[in-house]
This record gives structure tokens, sequence and C-alpha cells, in this order.
């Protein structure tokens, strides 16, 4: 159990550390070069939202504190933004824009969450 939520969480980081910050770079530069990082921040996505329910299995499954309440709310906002990369694939200065918001509010309730209660 210890060492697989080690794995997890691990490769849940790694995985939201590239989807971000490759969406934050690109929304710094006005969505150049965003067509040849499309699909590996799409498969990201995917690995971080697969592992995302991972660790929710693991750890916070039957709780309804603060907690999950925050995670909810980040990972609503994770699934906004990949929604939004994909529908707006052909303006991606602007998808990049909202999308760098929305995990920048994930980030931080994730962040926030482990702490909250
Ligand atoms: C659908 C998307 C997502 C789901 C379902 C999800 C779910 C979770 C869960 C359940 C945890 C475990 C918290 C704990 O150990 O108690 C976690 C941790 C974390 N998540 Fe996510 N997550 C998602 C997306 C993201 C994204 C996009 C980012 C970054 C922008 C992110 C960053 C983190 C970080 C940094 C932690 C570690 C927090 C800590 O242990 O202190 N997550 N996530």
């Amino acid at each position: 159990m210890r060492m697989q939520l080690i794995v997890l969480l691990t490769v849940h980081v790694l995985a939201s550390v590239f989807w971000a910050g490759s969406t934050f770079t690109l929304a710094r530069l006005g969505g150049v070069g965003a067509e040849a990082l499309f699909r590996p921040q799409m498969g990201a996505a995917f690995v971080v939202f697969l592992t995302g329910i991972g660790l929710w299995l693991l750890v916070h499954s039957g709780s309804h504190g603060l907690s999950e309440q925050l995670l909810t709310a980040g990972a609503v906002a994770a699934l906004v933004a990949a929604g939004i990369q994909g529908a707006l694939r052909r303006r991606p200065a602007l998808a990049h824009r909202i999308a760098a918001g929305l995990l920048l509010v994930t980030a931080v309730t994730m962040a926030a969450a482990r702490y909250a209660g």
C-alpha cells in the first residue's frame, strides 16, 4: 500500500509537472509550438487523471472533508483545462492562457488539500 502510494503520487506529480509546466510556457509564448506538444500534453493529462483516481481510491474514498472538497475542485478545474485545450486546439494562445489559469487553481488546491483537514 505504501509503495503503491509512493509510485502513484510520483507518477502523478511528474506527469502534472509536464502538463502544467508546458501549458504555462505555451501561454507565455502565445501558443507558439503548441501543435507539437498537443499529443504529449493530452497523454500526460490522461496519466494525471488515472493516477489521480488511483490516489483518491487509496487515500480518500469514503471521506468528505475539506481535503476532498479541495481535491474535487482541483480535479474539475484540471478536466475543464484539458477540455479547453482539446476544443480550442486551433486557437492555442487563448486555449493555453485559460488552461494555465485553471491548472494554477488545480496545483494550489492539490497542494493545500493534504494540510486542510
Ligand atoms: C483529474 C485530475 C486530478 C485528480 C483526480 C487528482 C487527484 C489527486 C489526489 C487524490 C491526490 C492525493 C492527495 C493525497 O495524497 O492525499 C493528488 C495529489 C496531488 N496532485 Fe492531483 N489530481 C489531478 C490533477 C492534478 C494536476 C493537474 C496537478 C498539477 C497541476 C496535480 C497536482 C498534485 C500534487 C502536487 C499532489 C501532491 C499533493 C501532496 O501530496 O502534498 N494534480 N491529486
